[in-house]
């Protein structure tokens, strides 16, 4: 398409690039939020820290730390109405900003696009083990039968490649579509079946004899037990599963209406993933505990503990199919907002049709992701890297980068944007709500933050 044309059609939008309603902005970003680690990791760390003391702390660092960073990203983003490199060149020119916070946009848009590339790869062992469960592979597993064919896939890389090529293919397919056509439509249906699944698998999950067992490890409070990694390991979950630092919360930020309440919409985007995170523990548990096996953290737990569960419960062909889909669901709504950024950006630089723009973003993480994919074999190792492809981007992505960007984005904020932007974004009619904001963006955040980053360098262990 032609420049002319594409501005044309521009213009005929009423409202280009806006959520439709403020829910819709609440469901892609929860969306976004929601994500394989609330699955696989917070009823792990809930459980291991101290049940519901640790859930307390865990609310405190939700409200200390990662809410005010999202309520700055969103609020960044819209004030620029950009993708995050034009977001942060529009409000350095426009308030007299030294230049260099430019760098800000760059940073958090290259960590997403780099965690796209494996996340796309991770989210393909999902969609793989739907179909596994649905063939009933699983069925009278035992652990090292389950240990096998995790390896199998994973050492695989044409079928690797094959899951990676169809889930980021579905990514583009849904990105190309557009804010209102694309993200809000699939948010609307897929947050919503997500949801079901997890009910359908947590009804099933009471009325199993380790159900007791479940509630018992997640919630049953020790205190004694909250020493400093269970500190750290709050707070630096809560950063992650908001999906904070890479400038999807930003993006999505940019496309909320003027009149839609920042802090409200925060609120409940953090209620919304903090809910689900339960029920995902709700789910998981009861499964693990009622036959006998450990509850463990990560892709151990999600792609080994849980097929032997499966393959011996009543209904586990269908419970596991159901699982394996809730993951492929929830990776796809974080995917989709770990492109988008790229994806405004290109539009806006290179003018490019959203189905150019979203294309070449596809092509580009699918390529990178191909990294990802070799990685998993037996000779991966790069030394000059020192390990594979996968942990390299990983660690630069989810230990430098994102924290990284969340730090400067709440530095940026608190004290660089000008506080009558700030009070003006949040405001709306009252006072009390931004002040108290700004100084917790000041003081308290910033200093939590820079324990998170200096926890994901290893620093403070
Ligand atoms: N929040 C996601 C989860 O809980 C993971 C995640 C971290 C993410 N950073 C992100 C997703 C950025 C999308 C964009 O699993």
């Amino acid at each position: 398409m032609g420049d002319g044309i594409e501005k044309v059609v521009e213009q005929g939008q009423s409202t280009p690039n806006r959520w439709s309603t403020r829910l819709a902005f609440v469901l892609a970003a929860s969306g976004s939020a929601v994500g394989l680690g609330n699955v696989w990791k917070f009823p792990y760390i809930t459980g291991s820290h101290g049940g519901s003391a640790f859930i307390l702390l865990y609310l405190l660092c939700l409200a200390a730390v990662a809410i005010p960073v999202l309520m700055a990203e969103v609020m960044i983003g819209r004030e620029g109405r950009m993708s995050p490199v034009g977001t942060f060149d529009r409000l350095c020119s426009q308030h007299g900003i030294y230049r260099r916070w430019q760098i800000c946009g760059w940073l958090v848009m290259i960590a997403g696009f780099v965690i796209l590339s494996f996340y796309s790869v991770v989210a393909g062992w999902a969609m793989a083990y739907v179909v596994r469960t649905a063939m009933g592979q699983f069925t009278w597993v035992t652990a090292d039968g389950a240990a096998a064919i995790f390896a199998d896939l994973v050492e695989d890389p044409e079928r690797l490649l094959a899951w990676h090529t169809l889930f980021m293919g579905l990514t583009i397919l849904i990105v190309s579509r557009g804010v209102r056509g694309g993200l809000e439509r699939a948010a609307a249906w897929l947050m919503p079946a997500l949801v079901v699944l997890l009910l359908v698998l947590v009804v099933y999950g009471t009325r199993l004899h380790g159900f007791r067992a479940a509630v018992d490890y997640l919630l049953r409070p020790d205190f004694g037990a909250l020493d400093h990694g269970a500190f750290l390991a709050a707070l630096g979950h809560a950063f992650f599963t908001l999906s904070l630092g890479v400038g999807a919360m930003m993006t999505y930020g940019a496309y909320l209406g003027r009149n839609s309440s920042i802090g409200g919409s925060c609120l409940l985007v953090a209620t919304l993933d903090t809910v689900v995170a339960l029920l995902a523990g709700l789910a998981i548990f009861p499964l693990v505990f009622s036959n006998g096996l450990e509850p463990g953290l990560g892709v151990g737990l999600a792609f080994q503990t849980l097929p032997i569960a499966f393959g011996q419960l009543p209904n586990g062909v269908f419970l596991g199919t159901l699982f394996f889909g809730l993951l492929t669901l929830a990776a796809l709504t974080s995917a989709i907002s770990l492109a988008e950024p790229a994806v405004a950006w290109l539009q806006e630089r290179r003018r490019m049709s959203r189905v150019k723009a979203a294309t070449s973003v596809g092509i580009a993480a699918w390529a990178l992701g191909l990294g990802s994919v070799v990685s998993f074999t037996e000779h991966s190792r790069i030394d000059l890297l020192a390990g594979s492809i996968y942990e390299f981007l990983d660690y630069a992505a989810s230990n430098v980068m994102l924290p990284l960007g969340g730090l400067l984005v709440i530095l940026f904020a608190g004290w660089v944007l000008p506080r009558s932007v700030v009070l003006d974004q949040l405001g709306g009619n009252h006072r009390r709500w931004p002040a108290i904001w700004l100084r917790l963006a000041r003081y308290v955040t910033p200093g939590l933050m820079l324990l998170v980053f200096l926890e994901s360098l290893g620093l403070l262990a």
